[in-house]
């Protein structure tokens, strides 16, 4: 399995990595116990999925059944946009800790850069349905406190997600801890090679989210290329695309929901070079999910 080291020594990332943005709680359960006995050794999960008691107990039981040993997972989550109050942050990592029951995190990001009016409601809207924003805090003030949880060893690594080149190189700059992951949206239609570039040069890992396009049809897993290249190397389009993620170097998350899926994402070998490079040459450019846009995900139902 291939493992991405991470800057500061904080351990090192599996590169293939299961997706816990699953809207039903009894499929969270049996897709992330299925993950687990699949192979996969990273976990990437939400305060705002509104599943991470699910995800917790599945991991719990998994390992256990397993004799999987805690160390051997990597489990992430996320800070949410109604938390980016520097006073709030360490209060929404305990929170998160608690719901799924683990005693450490491997990573903890920021979900989004866009801060929201801080309370409890976690999609804070005026009367006309308009998302309201917090304009009292910059990133920077969020960042900071993520660094005060890595001072205070409750975080080996912190990073950040849906952010933009424009967005993470001032924070780059500015960090006393630099991000040691940065997520984002990322896959033949939309390669983020610059934002990749960076990444490498600064050993930052850069983990791609809908790597199969979300499954959105017709998208990335019908593409004439992929489809093309799948039926030359026995494999099926999806595991073409997850090779394709691996062998240029970034990590991944794919949400698989049933046991078959699961062994199939995780059956990853590499490609000849032909074909990585036919993928490359792609031209289709597409971004799926708008929430780089606005910090309201995609792909989360509103009354979640
Ligand atoms: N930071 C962010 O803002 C953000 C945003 C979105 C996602 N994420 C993270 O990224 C994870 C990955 O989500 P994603 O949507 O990007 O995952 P994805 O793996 O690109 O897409 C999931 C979709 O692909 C389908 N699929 C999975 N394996 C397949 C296979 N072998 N063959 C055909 N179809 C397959 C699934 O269908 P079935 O459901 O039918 O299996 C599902 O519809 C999320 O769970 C979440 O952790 C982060």
């Amino acid at each position: 399995m291939t493992r991405i080291p991470l800057n500061h020594g904080a351990g090192q990332i599996p590169a293939l990595g299961f997706g816990t943005l699953i809207p039903d709680a009894a499929v969270t359960i049996t897709a992330t116990r299925d993950a687990l006995e699949a192979g996969f050794r990273h976990f990437d999960c939400a305060e705002r999925y509104g599943n991470e008691r699910e995800v917790g107990r599945a991991l719990q039981a998994g390992l256990a059944a397993g004799g999987i040993a805690r160390q051997d997972v990597f489990v992430t989550t996320k800070l949410w946009n109604t938390n980016h109050r520097p006073e709030r942050v360490e209060p929404a990592f305990d929170a998160s800790l608690e719901r799924l029951g683990l005693k450490y995190l491997d990573l903890y990001l920021i979900h989004t850069p866009f801060a929201f009016q801080p309370g409890d409601d976690q999609d804070p809207r005026d009367q006309n349905g308009n998302v309201l924003y917090d304009h009292g805090v910059t990133l920077l003030d969020t960042w900071r406190a993520m660094e005060s949880l890595v001072d205070h060893g409750k975080c080996p690594a912190i990073g950040l997600s849906d952010v933009s080149l424009n967005e993470l190189k001032p924070i780059y700059e500015s960090a006393r801890i630099k991000p040691a992951v940065v997520q984002v949206e990322s896959h033949p239609y939309l390669p983020e090679t610059e934002l990749l570039g960076f990444c490498k040069e600064k050993g930052i890992v850069f983990l791609a989210f809908a790597p199969l396009g979300h499954g959105m049809k017709p998208g990335l897993l019908q593409d004439p290329v992929i489809l093309a290249i799948a039926a030359r190397a026995g494999k099926t389009p999806a595991q073409v695309l997850l090779a394709w993620a691996v062998q240029r170097g970034t990590a991944l998350l794919t949400t698989p929901r049933s046991a078959a899926r699961a062994r199939e994402n995780f059956d990853i070998s590499p490609l000849p070079e032909d074909a990585f490079e036919e993928i490359n040459r792609i031209q289709t450019r597409q971004r799926l999910n708008p929430v780089v846009r606005t910090g309201v995900p995609g792909f989360i139902p509103r009354s979640i």
